[in-house]
């Protein structure tokens, strides 16, 4: 999903949505983010990362099954930013802050080394077409960062339902370093669905199949 298609689904930011505090503002991070000011009600809490949060349904979900985790959305799209925190602030889930930023430059420059627990990418725009490839997130330089920011122990969880994207993901992350394979964890207990995102409702009404992506980093 592009930037410009979002911003006319939802509209402007700051106009239809109060996303309030739930919204870190995206100009003025520390390098590292501070993580104790982001979510002064439990500055210490584990983090879990969530890439391309869309409309929020998961990372919302997630933070009402894990009020004890802290959990930090990064969108590019500033309508969906919005939007997704303007909902976290109606749910009241002062465990959920939203940045309006890219994805790789919040991982590469603003997240301390061992501070993620997980990382969660769900339904990542695949590129199909041959000349947008290289604009596909999981490349070799984005997993060095996911393996910096992850402690050993820490998890990085994708979804997609493009099996031509899951193939070269496959590839990147086979040549890895530091990464195991391991189970994909049950991410919502009360419904059937393992990641309860938009577009894996819409995918499951059209009857698509899922490949998914579960890889725990060891320890040095
Ligand atoms: C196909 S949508 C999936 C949304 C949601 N995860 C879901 O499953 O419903 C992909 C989302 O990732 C966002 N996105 C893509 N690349 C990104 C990046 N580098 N940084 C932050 N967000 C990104 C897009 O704006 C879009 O909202």
């Amino acid at each position: 999903m592009t930037r410009q298609n979002s911003d006319k689904q939802l509209g402007r930011p700051g106009r239809r949505w109060q996303p309030g505090r739930w919204l870190l503002d995206a100009e003025r991070l520390g390098a590292p983010l501070d993580l104790a000011k982001a979510f002064p009600h439990q500055p210490t809490a584990p983090l879990e990362v969530e890439i391309g949060v869309g409309k929020g349904t998961f990372i919302l979900a997630r933070a009402k099954q894990r009020p004890e985790v802290n959990l930090l959305g990064i969108e590019y799209a500033a309508s969906y930013a919005a939007y997704a925190a303007d909902r976290a602030r109606r749910a009241g889930l002062e465990n959920v802050r939203l940045l309006a930023a890219d994805a790789e430059t919040i991982v590469g420059q603003h997240l301390a080394d061992a501070s993620v627990l997980r990382v969660h990418i769900y339904f990542p725009d695949p590129w199909p077409k041959r000349r947008h490839l290289r604009r596909r997130l999981i490349q070799p330089p984005f997993i060095d960062h996911v393996r910096r920011v992850l402690p050993p122990g820490g998890q990085l969880l994708i979804v997609t339902d493009h099996r031509d994207y899951f193939e070269h993901m496959q590839r990147v992350l086979h040549d890895a370093p530091g990464f195991a394979r391991t189970h994909f964890p049950q991410m919502l207990d009360s419904d059937e669905h393992i990641v309860g995102t938009n577009f894996e409702k819409k995918y499951i009404e059209e009857g698509r199949s899922f490949f998914r992506i579960a890889l725990v980093k060891y320890g040095d």
